[in-house]
């Protein structure tokens, strides 16, 4: 893994976090980026020898930015994360505004499209590895949260024409679906749905667990070892694959 070059967006939190984490300590070399400036800064100060530029990744001159760092610091790319992915508004459909939708669909959809784009020449040279970050809401519907459902199918359409377009070139193009992964973000979901159900914070948690045989909670750092065999010699005979991750959710 040492020589790996890896970029995570969105690695200031959560998910994306425990994955530059993951790839920094197996020794490869990892430069991440996000919206949150002074998150970042927090995440670069927690972990030795991660780099981090800030970028919103729905903003492409910020995007140009971010690859032109990526070619001082990493001078080139082996692995591609695509991690960011904002849930929007939680509201049902009629009542979500034209903006609200295409915030989601820009971030989402179009800027992991954005990223992507510029980093396939580089995965071209180094024959790399894509990673798009997906969600039980990609393999079920979401009701409050259509923008959201609709850009996580989105990316399994993504990934495997990705995956079609690239296999040619010996890059692997995989999506990983969590379902219920344990932190913040997880917190404020559950504060969301409460805030529309009228249940408690609780009971919204118990609902969520009924829907999965088994009864635990995904923790961030099993995506981040998931990610990482994805790299691996084995891991990369995967590829066109959407894989769950969410302890066998049944339905959403
Ligand atoms: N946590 C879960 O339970 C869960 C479940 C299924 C899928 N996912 C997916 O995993 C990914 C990470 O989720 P998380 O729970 O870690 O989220 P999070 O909100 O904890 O972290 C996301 C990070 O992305 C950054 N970000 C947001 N918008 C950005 C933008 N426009 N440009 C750059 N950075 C931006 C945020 O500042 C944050 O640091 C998302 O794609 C999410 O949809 C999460």
């Amino acid at each position: 893994m040492t020589k790996k070059r890896i970029l995570v967006t969105g690695g200031a939190a959560g998910i994306g976090f425990a994955i530059a984490r993951r790839f920094v300590e197996e020794g490869a070399q990892v430069l991440t980026c996000d919206v949150n400036a002074a998150g970042l800064e927090q995440a670069l100060a927690q972990v030795p020898g991660l780099k981090g530029v800030p970028c919103d990744v729905a903003d492409t001159p910020q995007i140009d930015t971010l690859f032109e760092a990526l070619e001082r610091e990493l001078d080139g790319l082996d692995v591609l994360v695509n991690n960011v992915g904002i849930g929007g508004p939680t509201k049902p459909a009629e009542e979500l505004t034209g903006a609200e939708w295409r915030q989601v669909l820009d971030i989402n959809l179009t800027g992991t499209f954005e990223v992507t784009r510029r980093a396939i020449p580089h995965l071209k040279r180094s024959a790399g590895t894509i990673i798009n970050m997906s969600s039980a809401a990609g393999r079920y519907g979401y009701p409050n949260r259509i923008a959201y459902s609709t850009t996580k199918w989105g990316l399994i359409g993504f990934t495997k024409t990705l995956s079609m377009e690239l296999g040619v070139h010996d890059i692997t193009v995989n999506a990983i679906l969590p379902g219920a992964v344990g932190g913040e973000r997880f917190d404020r979901v559950i504060a969301g749905r409460a805030q529309v159900s009228g249940r408690s914070l609780e009971d919204e948690i118990a609902l969520g667990l009924a829907t999965q045989s088994v009864k635990r909670i995904v923790p961030p750092q099993h995506i981040a070892d998931l990610a990482v065999f994805l790299t691996t010699p084995a891991g990369r005979s995967f590829s066109g694959a959407a894989l769950p991750m969410d302890n066998d959710l049944q339905h959403g």
